[in-house]
């Protein structure tokens, strides 16, 4: 269980448990996770600390290990969990995943299928967004990946009685018709467009996340191809770490400088066609007033680049 999961009582709100995955923190913030077990030892960087005189002390709390190094305890915030998360597929970091949760507009009570768990990063954020009331069905093909990520949401989120996991290859169809939102997490997600297209309620929200532009090209192509999507639209998240120290306040010198893209369309209703909504390009990522406003300013006085480009 992580930060963010709701304590097994009231009582023991902020107090470590048995099995809670932990933070130590040193002196120098190097972060190193591990689970408490009563009875074993951990080590860190090979020196033994006596995780079980942890378990029942506040989250928050200091340790003092036998050579006189101190560390933070803390249990991983969702964020601070995914780097660490047991893994042998690539998952969503997690600041893709705030970025589909939001504008793949997921929240409590909806009905949602994940298509690719891998590890289950991406089904961990997705359970907390969607609560007790909505319901989750994530289809994997790879037997011992389902498997895996059984064990990380057991371990990271606690029970999840609505959450399903199929077994299966998405490409054969979906089971379930009429749901609100999917996310795909697979190398070639436009082969699942006719999947998707029954499966998806009139306005739902699909999401793709793909590593390479040559991925994006394909999948905007299909989707804009396809008489049952419009609204396409495609993102990137850049994120950068500050180092705030004294008067040392600057980026940090590294950075994740490349995970993926995000594509978002929208399912139209029955009956309408794609063909009939017209310019058929990709949708305008303008979202404020001001967005269309400076948006409509740079097409009147710079024209659009799109049509230097003789794609309009
Ligand atoms: C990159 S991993 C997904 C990582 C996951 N989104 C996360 O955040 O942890 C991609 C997964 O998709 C699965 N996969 C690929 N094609 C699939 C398909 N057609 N149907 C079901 N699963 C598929 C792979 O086995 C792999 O586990």
């Amino acid at each position: 269980v992580i930060a963010g999961q709701p304590p097994a009582s009231p009582d023991d709100a902020g107090l470590l448990r048995e099995g809670d995955a932990v933070l130590l923190i040193d002196r120098k913030q190097r972060v190193y996770m591990r689970t408490l077990r009563p009875g074993s030892r951990v080590s860190v960087r090979g020196r033994p600390i006596l995780a079980e005189a942890l378990i029942g002390r506040p989250d928050g709390s200091t340790l003092r290990t036998e050579r006189g190094e101190t560390f933070l305890v803390l249990r991983p915030t969702y964020a601070e969990l995914i780097p660490h998360l047991p893994r042998r597929a690539q998952p969503i970091y997690p600041k893709d995943v705030g970025i589909v949760l939001l504008w793949g507009d997921i929240g409590p009570g909806m009905r949602v299928i994940e298509i690719g768990v891998g590890p289950g990063a991406l089904t961990l954020g997705l359970l907390r967004a969607l609560g007790t009331t909505g319901t989750l069905v994530s289809y994997e093909r790879r037997e011992e990946f389902a498997a895996a990520a059984q064990e990380n949401v057991r371990r990271f989120h606690g029970p999840a009685p609505n959450w399903m996991v199929r077994v299966a290859d998405a490409a054969l169809g979906l089971v379930e018709i009429g749901v609100d939102r999917i996310v795909i997490d697979v190398p070639e997600p436009w082969t699942l467009l006719d999947s998707v297209a029954t499966s998806l309620r009139a306005g739902g929200v699909l999401t793709c996340f793909l590593p390479t532009v040559l991925q994006v090209k394909q999948l905007v192509d299909s989707l804009t191809a396809h008489d049952g999507f419009a609204a396409v639209r495609t993102i990137e998240t850049l994120l950068r770490h500050w180092d705030v120290s004294g008067r040392s306040i600057r980026p940090a010198h590294r950075m994740v400088a490349h995970t993926g893209f995000l594509v978002f369309a929208r399912r139209l209703a029955p009956g309408v066609r794609a063909a009939e909504l017209t310019p058929r390009r990709p949708y305008s990522s303008a979202s404020t007033d001001d967005d269309i406003a400076s948006t409509e300013l740079e097409h009147d006085e710079g024209g659009d680049p799109r049509q230097d480009l003789g794609e309009d």
